[in-house]
């Protein structure tokens, strides 16, 4: 059964073609509630949506609680295998019945009463039927569910609107990117990892509009940079791309359709082994693990110091995505002046044991990469963006810009497949999200949630 979701309460009409423009968006975007709560259904409730990674479901009966834009969530594995993404929300009087992050089971209890639901989200049991007139087989006392959930290549995405393209095609070019992100050790089988966990007082596209900008680096991270300035020697210094004329520079900008993005630092680094290596920021016991890698493994040390350094990319897949060295980077609107945002660690799966003794160290690397930038350059990123939530409190000063590069067509190149290609330090990418977001917030999607659990 499919429930078309109407407004019961009549919303507010905003005019978006006066809201966002091509050079600037208006400030009431990051600061009026009405436009957030319209955000929830006509950008979440209509785009593929990311929630999990299957290595946080492997098996039957594994679950982790996510959400769509506000909506909680459980991500399951159901007792068949099939993965869903049920409403964490009883259908008798509203409460959660899923109240753990993660774990294992083949039903929820709801704490409150103690409706009991299947993992495949049917209703299993009620207390005392005996006072209650209605059959309970009736689809619509199942838990509420995504219609559509799917995976790809271990990135769970999932979409509550029946007309949206199929992922592939929501995905399109930034495909390359994330297969070439996954693919860094052959396989590409990776699992998510414990998770540096933060929170910001701002608006959540504060976070998307900053998330290819090449232009605040060397300002915003300057404490980061100039750390890692007094141990590195010479010109291979971390986020040295950016110094000088970045726009002349090998790091390049590429903004795709549907509002993807797509940071590409890596042609800023020498093609030879170790070199990744290299530049990898200082994190504490760094010393010893290369020590013991290049002891054991003397001609292969430099491949394995490489997987376990920060890949240096920045792939976004609107509207709560991010990749960024090992990490996975999630960010969850909570209201319009407030976000969650997550790095979850990755770690190399090796099935075919080609890794050999190397895999415990590459891995233990590759979570302490977590101790560079997610720690040391992230809180910058957050306090400039709570910092733009105090300033658009001015309701004078109404425009945003976004323009660097408009009017400059020589900045850039385009692909066949819909691809900008720019500068380092271009705000292209933020005017093509903009006109994409202003169609989806002009567009009813249809929502179709589901209580079907076949
Ligand atoms: S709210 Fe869940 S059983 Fe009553
Ligand atoms: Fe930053």
């Amino acid at each position: 059964m499919t429930t078309q979701q109407k407004p019961i309460l009549p919303e507010r009409v905003f005019d978006f073609d006066a809201l966002v423009h091509e050079d600037r968006v208006h400030r009431s975007l990051y600061t009026d509630p009405a436009i957030f709560d319209l955000e929830m259904t006509r950008i979440f409730g209509a785009v593929w949506v990311y929630l999990a990674h299957e290595s946080q479901v492997p098996q039957p009966n594994d679950f982790v609680r996510a959400r769509l834009g506000r909506r909680p969530l459980i991500v399951v594995r159901d007792s068949n295998g099939v993965l869903r993404a049920l409403y964490n929300r009883c259908t008798h009087r509203g409460a959660t019945v899923c109240r753990q992050d993660r774990g294992s089971a083949k039903a929820f209890q709801c704490p409150y009463h103690g409706w009991t639901y299947l993992n495949t989200g049917k209703l299993s049991g009620v207390p005392w039927p005996e006072g209650y007139s209605c059959d309970f087989s009736r689809p619509e006392f199942n838990l509420m569910q995504v219609p559509r959930v799917e995976s790809y290549r271990g990135l769970i995405f999932a979409t509550l609107n029946a007309d949206a393209p199929g992922l592939i095609d929501y995905l399109g070019p930034v495909r390359r990117p994330l297969d070439e992100w996954l693919d860094r050790h052959p396989g590409g089988a990776l699992e998510v990892r414990e998770a540096n966990r933060l929170k910001f007082n701002g608006n959540w596209k504060l976070l998307y509009d900053n998330s290819a900008d090449g232009y605040h680096v060397v300002f915003s991270h300057r404490s980061l940079l100039m750390m890692e300035n007094r141990f590195q020697e010479g010109d291979g210094k971390g986020m040295s791309y950016y110094k000088d004329s970045p726009d002349t520079g090998p790091v390049k900008l590429y903004s795709f359709p549907n509002a993807h993005h797509f940071k590409d630092k890596r042609d800023a680094i020498p093609k030879r082994p170790g070199a990744l290596w290299a530049i990898e920021g200082l994190h504490p016991g760094m010393e010893h693990y290369e020590a013991a890698l290049r002891r054991d493994f003397p001609d292969r040390a430099d491949a394995f110091l490489d997987l376990a350094s920060s890949e240096p990319v920045n792939i976004n897949v609107f509207p709560n995505l991010h990749i960024l060295g090992n990490h996975i980077q999630v960010s969850e609107p909570l209201s319009v002046t407030e976000t969650a945002t997550t790095w979850y660690g990755t770690a190399v799966v090796d099935p075919d044991g080609e890794l050999g003794d190397a895999l415990g160290p590459v891995n233990a690397l590759r979570m302490r990469t977590q101790e560079q930038f997610p720690t040391f350059g992230e809180v910058d990123d957050l306090a400039n963006f709570e910092q733009i939530q105090a300033g658009l409190a001015a309701e004078e000063d109404a425009w945003i810009y976004m323009h660097r590069g408009l009017g400059l067509p020589e900045r850039y190149s385009a692909a066949g497949d819909g691809t900008t290609i720019g500068p380092a330090t271009d705000e292209v990418f933020m005017r093509d999200y903009m006109r994409v977001y202003r169609r989806l917030m002009q567009t009813e999607p249809n929502i179709a949630p589901t209580r079907d659990v076949s």
